[in-house]
């Protein structure tokens, strides 16, 4: 990573602020001054700024219990971002990995690292995500097949990949598809005839959203969550 973008990181200040203090002579490394904003921060260095040492970037990764009413954004736009409640420093750099829609509540996973979250949304990846439905009428007896088979959707040119339906009760389904397309789940009982009344993702890969989580409480990924992704 380049020093000015470091110093951005660490410290929230703007990328021009960053060359300025840099210019300044207020940045050292092993107490030498730097002043060049494109100076190469290994995984070993540490950059001293402002009477405080900052250490290696190390990527961050979280999980999210979604509200409804939220919006998968880095900004607050017609509703609040799911960032905007997380109280976190530097959320620059921060994306979500696989957006769910305002009404839907559960598992968000946020990170600042993008060769993660591309394992999660690439459509090559192939990553299995559940969902909790509750339908507003009693699930078709074939629904099971249809979706094994793939149905086809408005304005898509290819059948959905096969998809896993379990059936908890006939109006309250799980639903674990591969696939991210937009309203997915919802389009995809829309295409059996039915209608979505409430969607809850309760996992991702191998990421399950943790029970102890109140809506809208978040917490890091532990060792075992993040490094699953990589495990196929
Ligand atoms: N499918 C939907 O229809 N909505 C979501 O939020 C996620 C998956």
């Amino acid at each position: 990573m380049r020093l000015d973008k470091f110093i951005c990181h660490h410290t929230g200040i703007s990328r021009v602020e960053a060359k300025r203090v840099l210019r300044q002579g207020l940045v050292t490394h092993n107490d030498e001054v730097i002043k060049d904003p494109s100076f190469k921060v290994n995984d070993d260095t540490n950059i001293e700024f402002n009477g405080r040492s900052y250490g290696p970037v190390k990527p961050r990764y979280f999980m999210l219990n979604k509200l409804a009413n939220t919006l998968c954004s880095t900004i607050d736009e017609e509703y609040p971002s799911v960032l905007s409640d997380m109280d976190l420093p530097h959320t620059k750099g921060l994306h979500i990995a696989g957006r769910l829609d305002v009404d839907t509540t559960g598992l968000v996973l946020i990170t600042d690292d993008g060769q993660w979250s591309h394992q999660i949304t690439s459509p090559k990846k192939q990553c299995m995500k559940r969902y909790r439905v509750w339908l507003a009428e009693p699930l078709a007896p074939d629904a099971e097949e249809r979706f094994k088979e793939g149905v086809q959707l408005h304005s898509e040119l290819e059948l959905t990949k096969p998809a896993l339906l379990n059936r908890i009760t006939n109006t309250e389904v799980q639903l674990s598809i591969s696939e991210g397309k937009y309203h997915q789940v919802k389009r995809m009982f829309g295409a059996i005839d039915n209608k979505v009344v409430q969607l809850h993702r309760e996992k991702i890969g191998d990421i399950t959203l943790d029970p102890e989580l109140g809506e809208g409480e978040w917490r890091a990924l532990t060792e075992q969550e993040i490094n699953s992704v990589w495990q196929k």
